[in-house]
């Protein structure tokens, strides 16, 4: 199975514009209930054979109802990927909404948009707070 083939996690920062990025969408999950009441920059697993980006495009397609322009990646320290507690590892994008207002219609019982300086003020779950706190270091600090 080529790499591109093999599951991962795939999730967005979502802001409300790429150019200058001020507030950061954050979902809470539902289950598992580990998991349950934590937050997460919004994304899930891709299926056999789906590539990475149209994926996180079919997620937040269905966790969300939004459609998204997808930016950059945020690379993480494993080939650009974020560690996660599994032995999956998870691709993170920045993102902004094109289409719909967010609404959490499965997976979450709640979103957040967090302003500008509190975007570690939920309680994120591990993998997500890595990356936004060093998503807050890359840019300057909040
Ligand atoms: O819903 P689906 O089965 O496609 O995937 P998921 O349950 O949303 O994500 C799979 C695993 O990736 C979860 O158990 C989380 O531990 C992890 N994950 C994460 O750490 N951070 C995210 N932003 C999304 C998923």
């Amino acid at each position: 199975m080529s790499p591109k083939h093999q599951t991962c996690v795939v999730a967005a920062a979502i802001v409300d514009r790429l150019d200058r990025p001020a507030r950061l969408l954050a979902a809470r999950r539902t289950a598992p209930p580990a998991l349950a009441g934590q937050w997460e920059l919004p994304g899930g697993k891709t299926e056999p054979g789906e590539a990475p980006a149209d994926a996180l495009l079919r997620e937040l397609r269905e966790e969300l109802g939004v459609r998204v322009r997808l930016g950059a990646q945020i690379t993480g320290p494993l080939d650009g990927h974020w560690p996660l507690a599994s032995a999956l590892t998870l691709r993170l994008w920045w993102a902004e909404i094109v289409d719909g207002e967010p609404m959490p219609l499965q997976d979450h019982d709640q979103i957040r948009w967090l302003e500008a300086g509190r975007w570690l003020d939920v309680a994120w779950i591990p993998a997500d707070r890595t990356a936004v706190s060093e998503m807050v270091r890359r840019a300057g600090g909040p």
